[in-house]
């Protein structure tokens, strides 16, 4: 089968068009149950439903997102009024997309490192997939620093799966975001971060090449480079913002349309003041947006807890963050527009 080179290229600069970004609202159900119960909501169907579709259709949500990622479950769901939750996103004009790997789990001989899964049977889901109106998919790989990690065989696999399901995501006509992520979690500084990061991204590209994979026809999501957050000494937004383009520049190849930035658990506000001083040194070779997972759907569930009376104010603190990040993305955010939330 032959790659539809220019509708790929299409989507993936749609996915990161100026002003926009991603909503990562893709966790599993065990991630969602989690997140639920933290909030004390009990974790169903519904409430999962109830809780994506706030998000989905708060009125005017596609000024500031371009594209939602979603998991199994919510993609064959729907609205209120009985329209597919893709099937309407797609005519508000945002992007449906979808989770295709099925987790990190233990790799074998690899104490403390995980190897994301998800391949067998890939090519007949993406196929599901793209009926059901995904336009791009998402896999996550996960490497963490520790004394002596990650090691040389984890990288391996886990760069290895990544560039096989950007191959089967391509044939299949749908834009894979490529995310190999380094956990900001540990005590490591952001020496150590840099050092990793570069090297796994030296990595992908080159299993990416391998592969065959048209780079113009992906999105990198990948961390921005901090000091693990147990890390003594923490770098300031100016150097995060430096030290993470400086570095890109010198793995992330030209051809990728754009850079879709993680939040990895860092605050909301840090989030954004990021990728904000990213977007204001300008003149990066790729486009610099987010696809922000907790940095764009804490708020909103916070102010839910599963209280269908606040649904007004769930929807207005998601559109806020969304808004915060837009601006983020286009150097235009300021900490002051954290007070002007309007409920
Ligand atoms: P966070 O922004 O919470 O890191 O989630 C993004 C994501 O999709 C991780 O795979």
């Amino acid at each position: 089968m032959t790659v539809d080179r220019a509708r790929l290229e299409e989507t993936a600069q749609a996915m990161v068009a100026q002003g926009r970004g991603i909503l990562a609202a893709d966790e599993s159900n065990a991630t969602m149950t989690k997140r639920l119960e933290a909030v004390g909501v009990e974790s169903t169907p519904e409430s999962r439903r109830l809780f994506r579709g706030l998000m989905l259709t708060a009125e005017g949500a596609a000024d500031s997102i371009s594209g939602v990622i979603m998991y199994d479950e919510t993609i064959r769901q729907a609205t209120a009024y009985g329209t597919p939750f893709p099937v309407f996103l797609a005519q508000e004009g945002i992007l449906p997309g979808i989770k295709v790997d099925t987790g990190a789990k233990p790799l074998a001989g690899f104490p403390g490192e995980t190897v994301t899964e998800g391949l067998d049977g890939l090519r007949d889901r993406l196929r599901d997939y793209r009926e059901l109106g995904a336009r791009f998919a998402k896999w996550r790989a996960v490497i963490r620093i520790d004394p002596g990690l990650p090691t040389r065989g984890a990288v391996e696999a886990n760069t290895h799966a990544l560039a096989r399901y950007a191959a089967l995501c391509q044939e299949a006509g749908i834009v894979p975001i490529v995310e190999p992520e380094v956990l900001m979690d540990g005590e490591h500084t952001i020496d150590r971060s840099e050092e990793v990061t570069a090297a796994v991204l030296r990595t992908v590209f080159d299993r990416l090449a391998e592969q065959r994979v048209l780079l113009e026809g992906i999105v990198l999501k990948p961390n921005m480079l901090l000091a693990g957050y147990d890390c003594p000494e923490q770098a300031g937004v100016e150097e995060v913002a430096e030290r993470t383009l400086a570095c890109f520049r010198r793995v992330v190849p030209a051809a990728v349309p754009g850079i879709a930035f993680l939040s990895g658990g860092q605050s909301d506000e840090r989030a954004a003041a990021h990728l904000n001083a990213m977007n204001a040194i300008g003149g990066a070779p790729w486009e610099l947006t987010f696809s922000y997972g907790r940095a764009l759907v804490g708020a909103p569930l916070r102010a839910w807890a599963g209280d269908n009376s606040k649904v007004a104010d769930a929807q207005a603190a998601f559109l806020h963050r969304a808004r915060c990040n837009a601006a983020a993305r286009r150097g235009e955010y300021a900490e002051s527009m954290e007070y002007e939330l309007v409920a």
